[in-house]
């Protein structure tokens, strides 16, 4: 069963959001299969090949994978379109690229990974050793299929870990590609293990397995508690969680108008509204709120949204009806609320997912659409008078993964990095990123960090060896 597909009894329909329609089915895991997969990658971990290579030797393995998907970048970004509703340009140039990059960042740290040694007191001496934590689960959301399938993978091969991967039921496709790619570039069996299916049913029977050793995750904060609960219940293994945000972004009044729509416009809108870093409370100055709001308007129609794969469109339909739907409902919330809809709010066409840029102004902090996490193309402008309210109002939020700032002045630029409880502060521009930064939230936005070495961190154990130094005076 090892280092081959498998095909379960049941099986789940794979849709195109642009239209709706079914692309094809997939097979559905269930607690079975992850048992499966559990056996596959615990007897891959406790006799294979992986953990037991060196360094070098994964790492060269890993360049070869990077090198696969880097030759089929325009099939893998096709699948996360026609699945995902993801821009087919940034699957070509961003996400696929990016899964290589990562894939060879974590490479070339696989044979750097060293312990440290311990001149410990009473005459003893002693080292650390950093050991792969064991087989890991991986669970991953739909906005991403691409890119978090790395930015989990990766550092876990680098570190020697084996692992069951699952990703979100809405984008199943290009994960089982990469299982295909894996084999090719010639990664042990049982190493990589790919189980679609659903979170009630797969994904609970990965947090509650007592055969994993560690749990990574990112998606809904809710959750995220089911997943640090049933971890709990059963083995104790320990979960980093990367969750929901509702990240604030400061402008000042002496920002650059236009520059400043462009970051806030990118920020927000990037992946429609579909990333949990979305800029998604705006606040500005009052100085320069009304132009400002002017020319955000202004982009607004010029922005396009349409069929993913067209060149010119900048935003491409909603993954599915059901976030379709939820945001479409959080649309109307806004209005009952009492804030006022600048521009967009409807969906766009007959057919598909498609929503307008939605921009709110008049928004006040305890309104549904400025507490809750929409994950759609819907902004909330707010106005705010000095720095330390704006402070005191980003931070007024129970998450706390990312924020943003825009001002030609250094020391507000600093004084508010350092206020804001967030795992990531962007000065003067936003969702900047690369793989050797770490990631991560603070607050409900979860714990533990992807990326950067820091990631490495989390699928390693540290094991102290002690010995004691025979004529020591101390022995
Ligand atoms: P979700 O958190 O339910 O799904 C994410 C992943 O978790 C999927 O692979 C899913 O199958 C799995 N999952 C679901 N229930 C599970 C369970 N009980 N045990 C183990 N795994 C489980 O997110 P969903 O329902 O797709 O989206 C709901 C909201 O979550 C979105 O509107 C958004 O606010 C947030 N979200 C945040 C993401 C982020 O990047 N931080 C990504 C996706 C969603
Ligand atoms: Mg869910």
């Amino acid at each position: 069963m090892k280092g081959r597909f498998v095909t379960p009894g049941k099986t789940f329909e794979a849709v195109d959001p642009r239209t709706g329609e079914v692309i094809t089915r997939v097979a559905e895991g269930d607690t079975e299969d992850i048992d499966l997969a559990v056996k596959a990658a615990r007897h891959a971990f406790d006799h294979g090949p992986w953990p037991r290579l060196s360094g070098f030797e994964r790492g060269r393995i890993m360049m070869k994978l990077a090198d696969l998907i880097e030759e089929n970048i325009e099939e893998i970004a096709a699948l996360d379109t026609i699945n995902g509703g993801k821009l087919f340009a940034h699957g070509q140039v961003l996400d696929v690229p990016g899964a290589a990059r990562t894939l060879r960042y974590f490479a070339g740290a696989a044979d750097k990974i060293h312990g440290t040694v311990l001149k410990l007191s009473k005459g003893l001496q002693g080292y650390t050793l950093r050991e792969p934590i064991g087989v890991v689960g991986h669970i991953i959301p739909w906005n991403f299929p691409t890119i978090l399938f790395f930015t989990k993978v990766a550092p876990a091969l680098a570190a020697g870990c084996t692992m069951v991967v699952k990703p979100a039921e809405q984008t199943p496709l290009s994960a089982l590609y990469y299982a295909h790619l894996a084999k090719l570039a010639g990664m042990p069996d049982g190493v990589i293990n790919v189980v679609n299916g659903f979170g009630e049913t797969a994904g609970a029977a990965i947090s509650a397995h007592m055969d994993i050793d560690k749990v990574s995750f990112t998606g809904s904060t809710e959750v995220g508690r089911k997943i640090m609960a049933a971890a709990a219940a059963s083995n104790l293994k320990p979960v980093s969680l990367e969750l929901g945000g509702k990240s604030p972004l400061l402008i000042f009044d002496d920002a650059d108008i236009n520059e400043a729509v462009n970051i806030v416009f990118g920020g927000m809108f990037f992946n429609k509204g579909e990333i949990c870093v979305a800029s998604s409370r705006v606040y500005v100055q009052e100085g320069i709120y009304e132009k400002f709001e002017n020319k955000l308007v202004e982009k607004a129609k010029s922005w396009v949204v349409g069929d993913p794969f067209d060149p010119r469109v900048h935003q491409g339909p909603q993954v599915d009806k059901k976030q379709f739907e939820k945001i479409l409902s959080y649309i109307e919330h806004g209005k009952r609320e009492g804030a006022t809809l600048l521009t967009g709010g409807k969906r766009v066409g007959q057919k598909g997912y498609y929503i307008e840029p939605t921009i709110f102004a008049d928004v006040k902090d305890d309104m549904i659409i400025a507490k809750e996490e929409i994950f759609g193309p819907v902004m909330s402008l707010m106005k705010f008078k000095t720095m330390e309210e704006a402070i005191k109002r980003a931070n007024n939020t129970t998450y706390g993964l990312a924020a943003g700032i825009i001002t030609k002045d250094l020391n507000v630029a600093n004084t508010v990095s350092r206020s804001i409880r967030a795992g990531i502060i962007w000065i003067n521009c936003y969702t900047a990123l690369d793989v050797d930064c770490p990631f991560g939230g603070y607050k409900m936005s979860g714990f533990g960090r992807d990326c950067g070495l820091e990631a490495l961190n989390q699928y390693h154990q540290i094991k102290s060896v002690v010995t004691p130094i025979r004529d020591s005076p101390w022995h």
